[in-house]
């Protein structure tokens, strides 16, 4: 087998053995990606997916948009605590992709350690975020305008470094490039794992 191949192969492997053990998170800014990379990864190491914001829309029966907009974000941030709460404490391993805000909460943050998961920032340019909310069919209503999404994103920027894991995502990566990298980050760098 090809040496190059070997390398990209080889930390897939181990750590999608017996490594694999707490749920990985993904977090970033609105239009990231997350939810697209967190599928590839979970497929990638063959464990669960879940999307922390489809959770929140099956059991509240509104989307987070709705919830945001028709309760307020305090209400919608206390339901998003509690359905991270409930998910941790009966999930084995997976991988979630996270709302936006989700990170940017101290107790999530709290939470996410507890329950000894890897956290992954999904470092996307603005720009690049900002092009696909503007085109997007989803409501963000934290994100309605330009200057409302850049300010979020420059005030959130430092909380989501605070993240385990940071991959930085150039306009021009593969999906398959990036989740090779991120699976060896995670097999040499989450020291929480063997
Ligand atoms: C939010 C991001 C949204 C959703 C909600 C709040 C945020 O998810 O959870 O509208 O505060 O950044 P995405 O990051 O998937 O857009």
């Amino acid at each position: 087998m090809r040496r190059d191949l070997v390398s990209r192969i080889l930390p897939i492997a181990r750590f999608a053995r017996e490594e694999m053990k707490k749920p990985i998170v993904i977090t970033g800014f609105m239009g990231c990606g997350k939810s697209r990379v967190a599928r590839a990864l979970a497929r990638q190491l063959d464990v669960p997916l879940v999307d922390l914001d489809d959770v929140i829309t099956a059991q509240q029966g509104r989307t987070p948009a709705q919830l945001i907009t028709e309760a307020g974000e305090p209400a919608f941030r206390a339901i998003e605590t509690n359905t991270l709460r409930e998910l941790l404490k009966t999930m084995q391993t997976g991988v979630i992709a996270l709302g936006g805000g989700a990170w940017i909460e101290e107790t999530n943050r709290e939470l996410i350690e507890q329950y000894g998961c890897s956290s992954i920032w999904l470092d996307v340019p603005f720009e690049v975020c900002w092009g696909r909310i503007r085109i997007s069919d989803e409501d963000r209503p934290l994100g309605r305008t330009r200057e409302q999404a850049l300010a979020l994103y420059n005030r959130r920027k430092p909380i989501y470094q605070l993240a385990a894991i940071h991959i930085q995502r150039s306009a021009d990566e593969g999906l398959e490039d990036l989740i090779s990298r991120m699976t060896k980050k995670l097999a040499t760098d989450f020291h929480g794992y063997p």
